[in-house]
């Protein structure tokens, strides 16, 4: 049987009080469901509140963003090693909205991917097309390249602690979902770059997620597919039994 990732991405959304009342309510809705690994990246100052109501369970937290340096002059920006050092194993590196608001690169974005990895972490690095990108038929390009200067300088073996999230930025919190064959065409186009890159193993073995607008009703197609092999969820990562039964999807 397939082994799914399943991570929400809370975004800027939940309370310390709100992240911890979230994870005790899915805890007995995802008990036994051994089939994928799960990660909710909460907000910085959520984290610990939410790793101690998910104590015990299979739920892992990861955070959202993680700067390059190891530590210095950059307020508001917090450093790999701060990450560990609260535990934390799991990072969201390079989302749309971090692209889009907050004047992130892919020399950013490839610059905090390997600082993450050179401190240990696990990485969800995130790509994908804008809606004029995919009109004018140039996702695949989009997609190879981001996915070549995301990962460059990054070794064949720190592939193992990368997993790609493939997010068309068209999809993300607007309700329109890539249907199950783009995002499989899609994800399937992100592995060849891999394979370009790192040879066929290494490719088939990585970790790609679909993300932008998964829920409940819609994931059982997408992660039916043979190039998706997990889901990043935004929106549906904050209502309990939603997630729950992406997680559901994801046993069969
Ligand atoms: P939505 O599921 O709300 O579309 O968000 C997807 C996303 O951006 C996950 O990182």
């Amino acid at each position: 049987m397939k082994r799914y990732v399943i991570a929400g991405n809370w975004k800027m959304n939940f309370t310390p009080a709100e992240a911890t009342s979230f994870i005790n309510e899915i805890k007995p809705m995802i008990e036994g469901k051994n089939n994928c690994d799960i990660i909710f990246c909460a907000p910085y100052v959520t984290i610990a509140a939410a790793q101690e109501a998910a104590k015990g369970s299979q739920i892992k937290i990861g955070a959202e963003n993680v700067h390059f340096a190891d530590k210095g002059a950059y307020t508001g920006e917090v450093s790999a090693k701060m990450l560990t050092s609260c535990g934390v194993e799991y990072v969201i590196i390079g989302h749309s909205e971090r692209r889009q608001y907050f004047g992130e690169t892919d020399e950013t974005v490839n610059l905090r991917t390997k600082a993450a990895l050179a401190a240990g972490m696990k990485v969800i690095l995130c790509l994908g097309e804008v809606k004029e990108q995919r009109l004018a038929g140039i996702t695949k390009e989009v997609v190879s390249m981001q996915t070549k200067l995301d990962l460059a300088g990054v070794s064949a073996e720190d592939m193992k602690n990368v997993i790609i999230a493939y997010e068309p930025v068209w999809a993300i919190g607007t309700g329109l979902t890539a249907t199950p064959e783009q995002a499989d065409e899609t994800c399937g186009q992100i592995r060849a770059a891999l394979a370009e890159l790192y040879g066929e193993e290494i490719a088939n073995d990585t970790v790609i997620q679909y993300g932008g607008s998964m829920n409940e009703k819609n994931a059982a197609e997408l992660l039916s597919k043979p190039n998706v092999d997990g889901g990043l969820i935004g929106g549906a990562s904050l209502v309990a039994d939603k997630f729950a039964a992406i997680v559901d999807a994801a046993q069969k």
